[in-house]
């Protein structure tokens, strides 16, 4: 669908891409993921045609995209800021394109009403000033107004980091939806990890100018091929001499667990390497909890499920379990 070959991009002697691989494959939810100024925004760019690379090349379904200008490219964008004209109406932000289009007014108030109702704006909020309306609703706006002039492809830079914790998660389960009910073929840039995993299909983890991995949120999460995925995409634990020794690791390596694979006070099973150890501090987050323990040499962090009969305190005496197979070597 979208493929970029060895994109190279050069803001005067500062090289930020260096070498870009991706194709994103059509219907796919694709999230390009990673902190900010790691080139996310100067890809999606590269896509969209605000940007031109110094070498490589764009094609869009099979078509040498590299050097067609923006407005000819077909794709819906929607960015963090939402870019809406806040004195005009929402009816008539979400029809701008269509007039540009010089679509008929007939054409345009079916084309309007349609997507309105597809992602839940109603008639009275359609006759607003963009002012009047809530951060989310404004942003339900943008990607109407992306949406409306049925792009091949849509793609949305941190469309929800300028939202609240709750309205975000909302909105965010709202996209995956309409994104599967529309089907369309959309690239999704964020740098938050929970984002990324819960909405993508797949996903390009970006670190200074170059993709360290791509993959489906399992294999980023389960099977980080570095160190830099490994951490940025969850928590781990650098395991020191001790546990490196008790499961035989080679010494050279660096070598990790994720926090909800340490096992705490469970009878040891095969393979396993056991150590005793003592609750230093815990953090008590409802859903689980996470504590603190000393043990082997080292602290091992550790999440547990709150069952809510074998909670913890500073002081406990436990046992603290790991598995040659949940260890992550780089
Ligand atoms: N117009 C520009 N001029 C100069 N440098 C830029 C420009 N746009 C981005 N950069 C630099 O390129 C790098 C990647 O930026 P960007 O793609 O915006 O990162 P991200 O979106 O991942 O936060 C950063 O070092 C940034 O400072
Ligand atoms: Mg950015």
């Amino acid at each position: 669908m979208i493929q970029l070959k060895d994109i190279v991009v050069k803001f005067d002697d500062f090289e930020a891409l260096h070498s870009i691989n991706v194709h994103v494959r059509e219907g796919e939810f694709f999230t390009f993921l990673g902190p900010s100024g790691c080139g996310k925004t100067t890809t999606l760019r590269t896509i969209t045609g605000f940007i031109e690379p110094v070498s490589g090349t764009v094609h869009m379904q099979g078509e040498d995209i590299t050097h067609v200008p923006i407005e000819q490219r077909n794709i819906g964008i929607v960015f963090q800021s939402y870019a809406l004209f806040p004195t005009m109406t929402v009816h008539d932000n979400i029809a701008f394109g269509l007039k540009i289009k010089k679509l008929k007014k007939p054409e345009i108030e079916e084309k309007v009403k349609t997507i309105a109702r597809k992602v839940d704006l109603s008639d009275e909020q359609l006759a607003k000033a963009v002012s009047q309306l809530s951060g989310g609703q404004q942003q339900r706006v943008a990607i109407a107004r992306a949406l409306v002039t049925e792009p091949a492809i849509i793609c949305m830079d941190e469309p929800l980091s300028n939202l609240d914790a709750k309205l975000r998660v909302q909105l965010r389960n709202e996209l995956k939806k309409m994104q599967r009910e529309f089907g369309i073929t959309t690239i999704y840039v964020t740098h938050d990890q929970e984002e990324a995993l819960t909405l993508s299909d797949r996903i390009a983890v970006f670190n200074k100018g170059y993709i360290e991995q791509i993959g489906t949120p399992n294999e980023i999460y389960n099977h980080s091929k570095t160190e830099f995925v490994a951490n940025f995409i969850g928590d781990i634990n650098p395991l020191g001499a001790g546990v490196v020794q008790g499961l035989k690791l080679p010494a050279d390596g660096h070598h990790f667990v994720r926090l909800e694979r340490v096992r705490v006070n469970r009878p040891q099973e095969a393979d396993e390497f056991q150590a005793r150890g003592v609750i230093q501090s815990r953090e008590y987050y409802g859903l689980y909890i996470k504590y603190y323990i000393e043990a082997a040499g080292q602290t091992v962090k550790v999440i547990e499920k709150n069952d809510g009969i074998n909670i913890y305190e500073p002081g406990d005496s436990v046992t603290v379990g790991i598995h040659p197979q949940d260890v992550m070597s780089y």
